[in-house]
């Protein structure tokens, strides 16, 4: 039976590039012939805009009304592209994490609600908000596998330990291991050192866990102003090559055993 593979997309610094990695990987995923499903868990709503639904703010079911209210799944998704569904969120995102504060194993609330809506897909990719909310918690009790997208910046590289010590403490207090699955150099700029620096940084820390980077590409930001994903927008430009080659590779490999050691040195 196949088993469907479940991806966080974290780091705790905002503007990483999350959302960003999230649709696109999403989408590159869905092309290579898998289905795809990608759950805001963001109060921000990012991905909606980023794959050009327009949400009604008042009748438009979210993530809240999974969490919250036990609203049918089947309510809630939305084919966006062929073999390519979301979990839209918005702003009720917020006010779900209030409510949830209130309930028994809050934590796990993603986890029973989303019951067996895995098991449809291939992929489901799970795109976090910058902090370490109630809401993250709950992606790491319910992910297999995280994803790191880290910018070319110092702030970020220490978003990338706190996402290993977030697994830790997922460990200690809920006995769930998620797995590492990489880490995504992204905003990758040849002019800028800083950009190198924070590379060679990562691959002699987390070596083999770093992944193929993303450059900086200004076709990013006109897709996303567009509503649509750098596949449509702009197949041949170089973010979509590298996203396609990332894409590619995520579908390969398995994910590792976090070394937690190593992410104890770098926090320090
Ligand atoms: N490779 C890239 N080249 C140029 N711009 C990019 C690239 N990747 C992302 N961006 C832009 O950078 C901004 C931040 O990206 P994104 O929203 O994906 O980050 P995020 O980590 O999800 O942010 P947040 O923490 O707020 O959720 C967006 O405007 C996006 O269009
Ligand atoms: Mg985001």
């Amino acid at each position: 039976m196949k088993k469907t593979r479940k991806i966080a997309v974290m780091n705790h610094k905002g503007g990483s590039g999350k959302s960003t990695t999230a649709v696109s990987v999403g989408h590159f995923l869905s092309d290579f012939g898998n289905k795809v499903a990608l759950i805001d868990c963001d109060p921000q709503g990012n991905i909606s805009s980023l794959v050009g639904l327009k949400l009604d703010r008042d009748t438009t079911a979210t993530l809240y009304d999974i969490l919250i209210s036990d609203f049918p799944i089947e309510g809630v998704k939305q084919k966006v592209r062929q073999g390519f569904d979301i979990i839209p969120s918005n702003k009720k995102l917020a006010m779900a994490e209030m409510q949830m504060h209130a309930l028994p194993a809050r934590e796990w609330t993603l986890e029973r609600q989303l019951s067996n809506f895995a098991d449809d897909y291939d992929f489901v990719l799970l795109d976090c908000g910058p902090s370490l909310s109630l809401m993250v918690q709950n992606v790491l009790c319910y992910a297999d596998e995280l994803l790191i997208p880290c910018a070319a910046d110092t702030l970020s590289v220490q978003g990338v330990a706190h996402a290993f010590e977030s697994i830790e403490h997922t460990e200690k207090f809920f006995r769930r291991h998620p797995l590492i699955l990489g880490i995504v150099p992204t905003f990758q700029n040849a002019v800028t050192s800083v950009a190198k620096v924070v590379v060679d940084y990562l691959k002699e820390t987390y070596q083999d866990l770093v992944l193929p980077e993303v450059r900086l590409d200004t076709k990013v930001t006109r897709a996303a102003a567009q509503g649509e994903t750098i596949l449509e927008y702009s197949p041949k430009s170089r973010a979509a090559e590298d996203y396609r080659q990332l894409a590619s590779k995520i579908a390969q490999i398995s994910a590792k055993e976090v070394l937690l050691g190593v992410a104890q040195t770098v926090s320090r």
